[in-house]
């Protein structure tokens, strides 16, 4: 039997959960927390996630201030606005959405928010503290994934993790993350030599490679859980995932579906990450 573990129904649950806290929060130290989130250009995903990310914050009781730039922004007019959002002490959390114009270097803009600020878990700083097990802000989409593996019960320790797709956003912090968490990880990309016969090992797979329906059933192992982190549109325009669902579902113990899956724990966990800086922030630990 196969069982669809529901992001929709988790991100539900730990919103409320967090709406609460911050409801605490707000009678203790008097104010919300805030996330200021920076839109350069008008890409129609880019769009669709900003919405996202302002009802779920509208959900939790996060203030959302959005700065929607127009697409020949100066890298410098950006760099004076991350430096003026980093000295607010109103604004707990910082999100540049990427992917930014050719014109603005993101690795530039991304190490000039303040690594107490970055919620996005991008800063070198977050990505150290990620490497080293130090303390730090992790990013939203694989600790989104942890959490829905977490919440099957699905057991990581010890198991084969395969992770398709080696970006610095999802699959080089997932790997490590599954590391840390005692299971035994391969990273495939578009270099490696048969995939199937490496994906078909995985008790564990998790699919970031931003490929419509690219991981088929012959690629999977009965009884794996599958994790889709894509969000793809195919070419019919239809939103869809890096697994083909309705062929790999069957052979699958647990798996997740685009839309409903990983997208909204990814948008959860920004908000969990905003609550943190906001709380290290009133804390007085930055
Ligand atoms: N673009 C695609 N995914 C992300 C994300 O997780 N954060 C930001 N800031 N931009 C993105």
């Amino acid at each position: 039997m196969t069982t669809i573990i529901s992001g929709k129904d988790l991100a539900s649950s730990r919103k409320a959960k967090l709406r609460l806290e911050i409801e605490e929060s707000l009678v203790k130290y008097g104010r919300r927390p805030k996330l200021a989130v920076i839109l350069v250009g008008n890409d129609a995903g880019s769009l669709s996630y900003v919405r996202g990310k302002a009802k779920a914050a509208d959900e939790v009781g996060i203030l959302v201030d959005t700065y929607h730039y127009e697409d020949d922004l100066t890298e410098d007019f950006l760099v004076n606005k991350i430096k003026a959002l980093n000295a607010d002490p109103e604004v707990d959390g910082i999100l540049v959405q990427l992917p930014l114009p050719r014109q603005i270097r993101s690795d530039v803009i991304i190490e000039l928010i303040s690594p107490f600020k970055d919620v996005d878990g991008f800063h070198p700083r977050n990505v150290a503290s990620l490497y080293l097990k130090h303390e730090g802000i992790l990013p939203c989409t694989p600790k989104g994934v942890i959490a829905l593996l977490d919440s099957a019960n699905i057991e990581i320790d010890g198991k084969r993790a395969v992770v398709v797709g080696r970006s610095n956003i999802v699959g080089m912090p997932m790997s490590k993350m599954l590391l840390d968490r005692n299971a035994t990880v391969t990273i495939c990309h578009s270099h490696t030599k048969d995939l199937a016969s490496v994906t078909s090992n995985a008790d564990i797979l998790i699919a970031a490679l931003g490929k419509p329906r690219f991981i088929k059933a012959e690629m999977v192992k009965e009884g794996a859980a599958v994790i889709d982190v894509g969000c793809n549109r195919d070419s019919n325009n239809k939103l869809c995932g890096d697994v083909d669902f309705d062929n790999v579902a069957p052979k699958c113990s647990y798996i997740t579906k685009v839309p409903g899956g990983v997208g909204p724990m990814t948008i959860c966990c920004l908000m969990e990450n905003t609550y943190i800086a906001y709380l290290n922030h009133m804390e007085g630990k930055n």
